[in-house]
């Protein structure tokens, strides 16, 4: 079994690709939804839920664990590496398939791009690092969008995600821009509203890169599972409980599926 661990429901985005990619894994799904969305807790507090969420893994022996909330992983990867024997798989923004991607250039220079995550990803010093090595030429800008993470959980992907995400798109050169790096899993949702209000950019996430890392790195340790189960392939798990909600989970998956 594989652990994927999110806040809440955005790291069923990059599930859902993982199991395109794994189909014949199964999965136990982490969300804390008790204290979603983390961006407005402490370093502290981020690292004593996701601990929790990793003991649980642990005690149910899951082969590795995926890290599907960019928040978490910029608090707490190295720690969880450093101390756990099995694979720590973490999704990053997809500032480098951006940037070897999308070539545009406006008035002789490269278009530039715009990362959107929450505040605690953009001012991490790992988010900092992925710069430092990716971003020569000071193309990146930062955007942090906390309030789609709130949208996201309420199932709101309606008028007032279209409003949020259009008055936060005003306080830019929009012209400027090639691409948008959606560097937060619950960020995915909003895709179609990103396309509609800004049609010539375009967007990347980093659920396929993950996934393909993730299936890389259990293939080399030779973990992959050949043969598809007979038993239920997701087992969903909030802050530590079954869910009592396996109807929210399912209409979420529902969505991502109409988004693929
Ligand atoms: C949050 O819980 O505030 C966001 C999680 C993420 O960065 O994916």
């Amino acid at each position: 079994m594989i652990g994927v661990f999110d806040s809440g429901i955005g790291g069923l985005t990059l599930l859902h690709e993982i199991i395109r990619q794994l189909p014949n894994e199964q999965y136990c799904y982490y969300a804390d939804t008790e204290n979603v969305p983390y961006s407005t807790k402490t370093e502290e507090q981020i690292k004593e839920y996701v601990d929790k969420a990793v003991n649980y893994f642990l005690e149910i022996g899951v082969k590795a664990i995926v890290l599907a909330c960019n928040t978490a992983t910029n608090v707490c990867v190295e720690d969880l590496r450093t101390r756990l024997s099995i694979p720590i798989i973490a999704i990053q923004p997809a500032v480098k398939v951006a940037i070897d991607n999308d070539t545009r250039e406006l008035d002789g220079k490269r278009k530039h791009i715009l990362v959107c995550a929450t505040p605690i990803t953009l001012r991490s010093a790992r988010f900092q690092r992925l710069l430092d090595s990716l971003d020569a030429n000071n193309i990146v800008e930062r955007m942090a969008l906390p309030e789609l993470v709130r949208l996201a959980e309420k199932e709101d992907f309606g008028i007032d995600a279209e409003n949020y995400i259009l008055e936060t798109l005003k306080q830019i050169d929009i012209q400027k821009f090639g691409s948008i790096v959606l560097g937060c899993t619950h960020f995915t949702y909003f895709e179609p509203i990103f396309y509609k209000l800004a049609p010539q950019l375009s967007i990347f996430d980093g659920n396929e890169g993950t996934a393909r890392h993730l299936k890389n790195i259990l293939n080399k340790l030779h973990l992959l599972e050949s043969k598809r189960s007979q038993t239920p392939q997701i087992v969903f798990i909030e802050s530590g409980k079954p869910t009592q909600n396996i109807q929210r989970f399912e209409r979420y998956m529902e969505k991502i599926e109409k988004l693929t």
